[in-house]
């Protein structure tokens, strides 16, 4: 990846721009308007949404206010868990569209699988969900679909169906690389996008990053989105601030070596959103 703008590509041809500008705990109204349009400005081509970030209006406020073409942009939503099963996902859908205030979707994907803790039909809910993003897909309305927090186990019965996910967003960072999702998604084609790669700030104060940091004249933040993009994974930093906004869009001057990379990727866990997809109740 050379900049910003660069894709990875998906298993059904389409491109991706390569580093998301993430929406999550964004506030509502002006700071999302905002914000949305200072990423478009400083060169990211690629928002990630959802509806229960309880922002999508002021989202598609920010694009529309942006003045960039539809086409130019590739914008990515979620259902929520709420909204599960056929009919929900089809209501759910046409509400974060109208929304955005978009007329398709690049891609549309499950927020969190259904589980066997809370749902004694979990797998045929997952799939009937399913359903509803195949068909969208199918009419043009969603140009790719996928998954969210979904482990293998999850993914399974949606591997048998006509149309496999194309991408699954899941929690990664340094000390929390989710090896078993990703090895099973690198082999099954499936791109994996890193939510929080900043481990919500988490990572920043982190010794062996600070000082990796420093090695390489860049911040912490910029190490763990270079390094999700070396993994071969597609970061998604959220920020509100313009000058970090521009600083986490920044990553394509310096390589991490080799040496380096494994330093990375053998931290242990030290933080995270402590959301296991199996465990969680919401
Ligand atoms: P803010 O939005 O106030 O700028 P993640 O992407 O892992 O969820 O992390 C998001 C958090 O990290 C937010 O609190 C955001 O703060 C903060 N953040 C994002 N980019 C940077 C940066 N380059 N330097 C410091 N903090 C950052």
């Amino acid at each position: 990846m050379k900049n910003i703008k660069d894709s990875y590509v998906l298993n059904n041809g389409k491109k991706i721009p390569c580093v998301g500008y993430g929406t999550w705990q964004t506030p509502d109204g002006e700071t999302a308007v905002a914000a949305v349009k200072a990423a478009i400005e400083s060169g990211y081509r690629h928002i990630d949404a959802a509806a229960v970030y309880k922002n999508e209006l002021s989202v598609g406020r920010g694009i529309i206010e942006s003045g960039i073409a539809r086409e130019e942009l590739f914008v990515t939503s979620k259902v929520w868990n709420r909204m599960r099963g056929y009919e929900n996902t089809l209501q759910a859908f046409d509400r974060t569209l109208n929304d955005l205030k978009l007329d398709y979707l690049d891609l549309y994907l499950i927020h969190w699988p259904a589980v066997k803790k809370q749902f004694e039909n979990w797998e045929e809910l997952n799939l009937s969900t399913w359903k509803a993003m195949t068909e969208l897909y199918k009419a043009g309305k969603i140009k790719s679909i996928g998954v969210s927090n979904f482990k293998p186990h999850h993914l399974k019965a949606l591997m048998e169906t006509e149309v496999k996910p194309m991408v699954n967003q899941i929690e990664f960072h340094p000390g929390m690389m989710q090896e078993e999702t990703v090895s099973f998604c690198r082999e099954n084609d499936i791109l994996i996008e890193a939510w929080s790669p900043l481990g919500s700030g988490r990572m920043l104060e982190n010794p062996d990053l600070l000082s990796m940091g420093e090695k390489y004249g860049k911040s912490v933040a910029q190490i763990c989105i270079r390094w999700c993009l070396q993994n071969g994974v597609l970061p998604l930093p959220k920020s509100v601030t313009p000058s970090r906004i521009i600083e986490n869009g920044d990553v394509f001057d310096f390589e991490i070596s080799g040496d380096d990379m494994k330093v990375i990727n053998s931290l242990e866990y030290f933080g995270g959103s402590g959301h296991d997809s199996d465990e969680v109740t919401f």
